[in-house]
């Protein structure tokens, strides 16, 4: 059986900046992600610059059928999974009301059960093996509750909650699980999750590359939960220490806000 990295959400943004971390160690991969073709340009171009084999899969995590497709590529390709990256994930801004159920019910499945399953599939492997890491990609949304990205934020609060958890569950197993929190990062995220007008894309954005590095090397290390950039990390720090309450929805109320409003 050989020996992969799986990783969600490939396609693009800090997936595929991760990606590139695991073919410079010469890891072979599973990329999945929804754009079929974009996979495939990824897979030629990773394997003609180091080498690395690169297994590709067209997957919808939004529904069950994309974790079940997922299963069934593993088993009969002969691949056991040692790495798994759950980075795949979508926003969607504005009032909570006004915006699309059928969306939510996508992104809960997608942020939620969909990296909670496969999670809890390859972790299972990997106690058996008594080897594995595992790096769930959550946000400093989830770090507090967030007006205006409610279930967003709230998703991936759920992320760094389970993953935390995990991380004390799965002790001296030999597999560790780690999550990272990202803050703003320039990837296509932002348009996905409907920003253009967020004050928060304003105050500045890290690169992909610069939050996957920082994830992949935390990774590695088995640390428990990675915020990237010393703003974030400030951030952070502030929201950890600010009582539940109207004051840390007023802030946050504020920090989600949109430009030039009226
Ligand atoms: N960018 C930020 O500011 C930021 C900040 C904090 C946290 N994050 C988190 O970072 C992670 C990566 O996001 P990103 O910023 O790199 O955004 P991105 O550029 O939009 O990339 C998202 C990736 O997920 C894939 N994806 C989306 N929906 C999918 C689905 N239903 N099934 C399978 N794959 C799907 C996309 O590929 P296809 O479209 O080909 O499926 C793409 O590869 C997400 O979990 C996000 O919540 C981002």
């Amino acid at each position: 059986m050989k020996e992969i990295a799986l990783i969600t959400g490939a396609s693009g943004g800090i997936g595929y900046q991760l990606a590139l971390m695991f073919a410079q160690k010469n890891i072979p991969l599973l990329l999945v992600a929804r754009n079929e073709s974009q996979l495939l340009q990824l897979k030629a171009e990773m394997e003609k610059t180091y080498g690395t084999t690169v297994y590709c899969l067209a997957a919808d995590l939004s529904t069950s059928d994309g974790v079940a497709a997922i299963h069934e590529y593993v088993r009969t390709n002969y691949l056991r999974v040692t790495y798994l990256v759950n980075n795949a994930g979508f926003g969607d801004y504005g009032s909570f009301v006004e915006r699309s159920m059928e969306k939510y019910g996508e992104m809960l499945q997608l942020n939620i059960v969909s990296l909670t399953e496969l999670t809890h599939h390859y972790a299972r492997g990997m106690v058996q093996m008594g080897k594995g890491r595992i790096l769930n990609v959550a946000s400093t949304a989830g770090l507090q509750p967030d007006p205006y990205f409610a279930v967003y934020g709230a998703t991936k609060a759920y992320v760094i909650s389970l993953t935390e958890a995990l991380h004390k569950e799965l002790e001296n197993t030999g597999v560790t699980t780690t999550v990272l929190s990202p803050g703003p990062t320039q990837t296509e995220f932002m348009a996905r999750a409907d920003m253009a007008d967020a004050k928060l894309y304003a105050a500045g954005v890290m690169t992909a590359a610069e939050v996957a590095r920082i994830g992949f090397r935390g990774m590695m290390a088995g640390n428990l939960h990675v915020i990237p950039g010393f703003k974030n990390r400030v951030l952070g720090f502030f929201s950890s220490i600010t009582p539940s309450g109207s004051l840390r929805l007023a802030i946050s109320a504020g920090i989600m806000g949109r430009k030039n409003k009226k």
